[in-house]
């Protein structure tokens, strides 16, 4: 696969998780953000994270440090130029995405691989902005990164067989389960996952029951780890929101159209945990 130094753009909740396995799994990573007060929000996550796990007696102190050693923070886009695989996790803003890829692709020898862990905007509209469209992918992960088990490979029409592989292989070498999908709208989970989020937030709008028997209902009664009102509230109101903008647009089916109650608390600037207050208050 040839991927030993791997640069993560973006240290918010998916990228620290993402920086947070790959190093875990011995990968040298080095992270950029935006800023140093993000960079240093990111890094102490990260600490926590393992911290906690240390405490658990789930990893030695010093594997922990072993952890930390191979993560490198930057404020320097241009520091990932001897990166042999970029992911980049910043938020779902095609020009944001566009604009650095372009100065990555400049930066970057021809050899690098990038992979985009957009949970929305298409890889080949990513893509086409570089000069590397064949060693380009989509790596979708899931929240929170470290715990959850998947990798949604995406292979856009343009990406070549041997990114695909070594996509699929960096996947594994993650410890995750890689399934592949075409460069469609919402890949496999989202599709699926949006409208049974949103027909939750529907029956509550409908009074059929309180938003924590809807939970417990679906957690007890189908086995799952969270209710959907809880999962959106851990997803995000704004980027559950955001999705269905797309899937609607690219499919124009009704049960991906956002109910009313949620867009009224997203414009509310109730946006779920990050926020400290969704469908819940936290
Ligand atoms: N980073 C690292 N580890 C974490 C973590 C984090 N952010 N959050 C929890 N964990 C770990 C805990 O340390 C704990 O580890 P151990 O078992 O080794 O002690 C384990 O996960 C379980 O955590 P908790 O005991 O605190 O809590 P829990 O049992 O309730 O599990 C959960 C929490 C893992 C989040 C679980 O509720 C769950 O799986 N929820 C569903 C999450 C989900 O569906 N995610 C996908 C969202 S969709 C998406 O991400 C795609 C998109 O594009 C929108």
């Amino acid at each position: 696969m040839g991927i030993r130094k791997v640069g993560v753009v973006g240290c918010g909740l998916m990228g620290s998780g993402i920086v947070q396995t790959a190093a875990s799994c011995g990968f040298e990573v080095k992270v950029r953000e935006v800023n140093d007060q993000f960079l240093a929000k990111g890094l102490s996550k990260i600490e926590g994270v393992l911290a906690g796990a240390v405490k658990k007696e789930k990893m030695t102190a010093a594997e922990k440090d072993a952890v930390m050693a191979r993560i490198s923070g930057t404020t320097r886009v241009e520091d990932l130029a001897d990166c042999d695989l970029v992911i980049e996790a910043v938020n779902e803003n095609v020009e944001l995405k566009q604009d650095l890829w372009r100065r990555l692709d400049a930066l970057c020898p021809a050899t690098t691989l990038f992979a985009s862990n957009t949970s929305s905007i298409p890889i080949r509209v990513q893509a086409q902005v570089t000069a590397r469209p064949d060693r380009f992918v989509g790596l979708h992960f899931f929240n929170p990164v470290p715990v959850m088990k998947l990798v949604e490979v995406i292979r856009a029409e343009t990406t070549s067989e041997a990114t695909y592989q070594a996509a699929m292989e960096f996947s594994k070498a993650l410890g995750k389960t890689p399934v592949t999908c075409i460069d469609t709208a919402g890949f496999i989970v989202n599709r699926l996952l949006v409208p049974y989020l949103f027909d939750a937030v529907r029956a509550l709008e409908a009074g059929i029951a309180t938003a924590e028997d809807i939970d417990t209902g679906m957690k007890l009664g189908c086995g799952h780890p969270m209710g959907p009102l809880a999962l959106l509230d851990f997803v995000g109101l704004d980027t559950a929101l955001a999705i269905s903008h797309i899937l609607f647009d690219a499919f124009g089916f009704p049960h991906y159209k956002a109910p009313k109650l949620l867009e009224k608390l997203v414009s509310e600037g109730k946006l779920g945990r990050k926020s400290g207050e969704g469908i819940y208050k936290y």
